[in-house]
């Protein structure tokens, strides 16, 4: 096999406009939008680039909530623990512990900030329970709505600051980079009809990615159309570090609407199980019972691999949900999930409801330290494109929107500090190029034969060998969403893939049919990192283990 390569520099016309900011943020999710209120709190200009709508990425479609100890019964430790075991020796503990200990407080500041979460009659926060909970710490909004409600305070509070400028409807294209490879801000291209219409740059001594997740990868996904993986492809044409980017998580209830379905599929939140709900068999009989001590509530991997087992066994295209016991409840305690299988003909207090794994969420992506800072000085990362190490092989539910609050949280203070040096950028020499966007079903199609749920060598060599002819697919090719999309699609492709050659285990999200037992020499992370022709390179983190973890377990 040669080395998998990416395309090093999207080719783009030369920018047309110029903006100046203290910090830019790319994405406008939980992450980005507390990344720019805690720079503003420094007195920093910020720009927040965004390639929908403000409120058009993940977080709006977040249902289940946001984990924290907030019972008093419960503790940071406790929260530790349930997140360390669920990522099954590949957590950074460090990591894990601010934000099991910062997520409380990150939580109230929210809710200063004007975030509405359910309350019990007594008006404390309701807290409900997901897979790998073994306590009620998941606070939710609007009943099924969480991220929706976060995004609206959160949107509510950048709008009225003049110090924050935001752009809507533009794709970020590269990152502008200085004689020493410091960021310097990103080039752009933005769809519009005013002033900074077509490719432009942003001029910024730092440089935040909040891009959110890569569902658009595979061929159904819980990602709305924009997770096209732009941040983890930009920050590997820039030369940062990469990691955990094998670990893709396979939500177990994700509604079957038949066997073509292509693109962002209905979620069933996991909070419904929490509520009581089971999954079955068609023969009625109940699927987790025995496999796990925490049944219909065990860590997700577990849960999606039992389905997966059973579709596989069975020759059946998806299990069911029986969440009939939750009754007259549904509408009040899930509105939007009861609004979603309505459309579907579907009404979950008398029927089961057929549902399958599909891609959820991305563990892996930008490596960073502690304070969100990537490889590249100058370049941060906040959010599911970043890879702070608190999942390691596999995420507890409802932590990501946490995990975005605290660590953009953290980055605020490092700029707090000090703004990185604004130094001019220097123009990049690397070969650039664009992809032919009718490849991409073929791409989304291939990743989810070879590299999806269930992989072997086999497989996900069979994966590359797709993805390898469509890097040369650059002739006449326009540049524009689409093939900029494309090209970041396959970026984030070919690393997802090599990742997943290179581990030769399974463990968490990652199931390798070849190496169908975790192994202990394989507590590491797998590292990528892209050359200046965009040849791919494998390197190797030792992961801190967890003292006693027996005792833990
Ligand atoms: C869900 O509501 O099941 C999703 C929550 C999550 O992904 O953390």
């Amino acid at each position: 096999m040669t080395s998998p390569r990416i395309v090093p520099r999207l080719r783009a016309a030369e920018p047309g406009w110029f903006a100046r900011a203290d910090v830019v943020i790319i994405g406008s999710g939980v992450a980005g939008l507390t990344a720019a209120i805690q720079a503003r709190q420094s007195g920093l200009s910020v720009m927040i680039v965004t390639k929908s709508v403000v409120n058009d990425g993940s977080t709006r479609w977040a249902q289940g909530g946001i984990a924290a100890a907030l019972d008093p019964d419960d503790s940071p430790d406790a929260h530790w623990k349930d997140t360390v075991v669920a990522g099954a020796g590949l957590c950074d503990p460090d990591a894990v512990r601010i934000l099991v200990s910062e997520g409380p407080d990150a939580i109230r500041r929210l809710i200063a900030r004007g975030a509405r979460f359910d309350t019990t009659d007594d008006g404390e926060i309701a807290l409900t329970r997901e897979g790998g909970h073994h306590r009620d710490r998941i606070a939710h909004a609007g009943g099924d709505a969480t991220g929706a409600e976060i995004s609206r305070a959160l949107v509510d509070a950048v709008a009225n600051d003049s110090g924050i400028e935001l752009i809507e409807h533009a794709l970020v294209l590269d990152l502008l980079q200085d004689a020493t490879g410091a960021a310097q801000g990103v080039t752009l291209h933005v769809m519009g009809e005013g002033q900074r219409d077509g490719v432009g740059a942003v001029l910024a001594p730092a440089v935040i990615l909040a891009t959110g997740g890569i569902g658009q990868v595979f061929s159904q996904s819980t990602n709305p159309r924009v997770a096209t993986g732009d941040g983890i492809a930009l920050a590997l044409r820039a030369g940062a570090v990469v990691a955990d980017v094998e670990f893709v998580q396979f939500h177990p209830t994700v509604l079957y609407v038949g066997p073509n379905a292509e693109g962002q599929q209905p979620l069933i939140s996991e909070a419904v199980r929490g509520e009581g709900a089971v999954l079955v068999h068609d023969d009625g009989n109940r699927i987790m019972q025995g496999v796990h001590p925490l049944a219909d509530l065990a860590p997700r991997d577990v849960v999606a691999k039992a389905i997966m087992r059973h579709m596989m066994t069975s020759k059946v295209p998806h299990v069911w949900l029986d969440a009939r016991a939750i009754g007259d409840e549904w509408p009040v305690r899930f509105p939007s999930i009861f609004e979603s299988l309505a459309q579907h003909g579907i009404d979950p207090r008398t029927a089961l409801i057929p549902v399958a794994p599909a891609q959820h969420y991305h563990s892996g992506g930008v490596r960073t330290d502690l304070y969100g800072r990537t490889s590249v000085p100058g370049l941060f990362a906040c959010g599911e494109v970043a890879c702070t190490g608190v999942h390691g092989a596999n995420r507890l539910a409802s932590n990501s929107l946490l995990e975005g609050l605290v660590f953009a949280e953290r980055i605020g203070a490092v700029l707090a500090a000090g703004l990185p040096e604004r130094r001019p950028f220097v123009a990049r020499t690397a070969t650039s190029r664009v992809l032919d966007d009718e490849l991409r079903l073929m791409l989304q199609y291939a990743m989810t034969e070879g590299v999806g749920v269930l992989r072997s060598r086999e497989s996900i060599l069979r994966t590359l060998k797709v993805l390898e002819p469509i890097a040369d697919s650059d002739l006449d090719i326009t540049a524009c969403t689409e093939t900029w999309e494309l090209t970041n699609l396959h970026a984030v492709s070919t690393a997802l893939a090599l990742g997943a050659l290179t581990r030769e285990e399974t463990r968490g999200s990652h199931w390798r049919e070849d190496f169908p037992e975790s192994r202990s020499e394989w507590l590491k992370r797998v590292c990528l990192r892209a050359d200046r022709d965009g040849v791919l390179s494998i390197s190797f983190e030792t992961v801190p283990q967890v003292p006693n973890m027996k005792e833990v377990l």
